[in-house]
């Protein structure tokens, strides 16, 4: 693909003439992801309703401007920022049941309060979203989860608007999932029905607590992070290799492998994504010398060096 110019403020303007959600141009991104680093958007998008989201893909898609989806908790965005449009779907909160065990969330919802409105209905399925920071869209194209379980164990469909701003539902058995990875169709997933189970409260809940504190005595969720750096390779867990190579506590700048679990890195305070991104070439290189391992990345890196 040939090098695409950056788009214009009149480009961006034409494109989104008819959006009715929330515009803010050069917007800096960096409160809107966990870690706290990354630059500004040309443009942040929070769209109104699906209607909207339609809108922006379609604008996007005639002005040919790139369009970026951010769910904000998986993701390093780089110190230059995003060029172009950048959606993020916190307007869309909604979750409802829809029949006896089927919950419908709309993409911007929380997963720990996906979790906890399953547990207000005695429907288990969502314990292993117990004090995850992602959405409900970020999980699903990420097929979040955590030794507990996954969203594939209990996603039915995902409602999702095409890269032609056409809305569809996505049967979950015609996507196929792999270890935090998804095959979705090329859109924006804007909701997700999941298949629950009843279950008694007090055993909901005991699984939850039990695996909060277990969380909470082992990962360092008290400081700005983007949840685990790499994937753990086969039989292994990166944190252990990363430990085993003396890297704990290593800081470039603001960024640290934090001290209470390695596979972590911390934001102490003013942290830049050339430090943090940094830090991360310096522990594959490491890992790789003493221990032959190649780690790979559960994070998505985007935007401009
Ligand atoms: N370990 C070390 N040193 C460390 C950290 C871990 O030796 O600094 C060892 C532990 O002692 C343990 C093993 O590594 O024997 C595994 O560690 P842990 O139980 O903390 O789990 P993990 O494999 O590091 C995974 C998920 C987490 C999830 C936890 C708990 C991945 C990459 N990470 O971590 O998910 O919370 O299990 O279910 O699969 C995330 O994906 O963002 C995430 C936080």
């Amino acid at each position: 693909m040939g090098v695409r110019r950056a788009p214009t403020v009149s480009m961006l303007r034409r494109a989104l003439a008819q959006v009715q959600g929330d515009i803010r141009w050069q917007e800096s991104l960096v409160p809107l992801t966990s870690l706290h680093v990354g630059g500004p958007a040309d443009v942040l998008v929070i769209p109104a309703d699906v209607e909207d989201v339609v809108r922006v893909v379609s604008g996007a898609r005639m002005g040919r401007i790139p369009l970026t989806v951010l769910g904000g908790t998986n993701v390093i965005i780089r110190d230059k920022g995003i060029r172009g449009i950048v959606m993020q779907l916190q307007q869309f909160t909604t979750i409802h049941q829809e029949a006896n065990q089927l919950v419908y969330a709309q993409a911007g919802v929380r997963l720990p309060r996906l979790m906890q409105f399953a547990l207000s209905r005695k429907l288990s399925g969502m314990e292993w979203a117990a004090g995850i920071p992602g959405t409900v869209g970020g999980g699903v194209v990420m097929n979040a989860g955590t030794r507990l379980g996954e969203m594939q164990d209990v996603l039915q469909a995902v409602d999702l608007v095409t890269i032609r701003g056409i809305r569809k539902r996505v049967e979950a058995s015609t996507i196929s999932f792999t270890y935090r990875k998804t095959t979705l169709p090329r859109g924006i997933v804007v909701g997700a029905w999941v298949q629950l189970t009843s279950a008694a409260k007090g055993a909901i809940e005991s699984v939850t607590k039990h695996y909060l504190q277990y969380r909470k005595a082992t990962q360092p969720l008290t400081l700005p992070n983007a949840g685990s750096v790499f994937k753990n390779p086969t039989g292994d867990s990166a944190g252990r290799l990363i430990e085993a190579a003396g890297l704990k506590g290593w800081r470039i700048g603001d960024a640290e492998i934090s001290t209470k679990h390695a596979n972590f890195i911390v934001n102490k305070g003013a942290a830049t994504a050339e430090q943090v991104l940094t830090l991360v070439r310096k522990v594959r290189e490491t890992v790789a010398r003493k221990f032959g391992v190649r780690l790979q990345l559960e994070w998505k890196v985007i935007g401009e060096k």
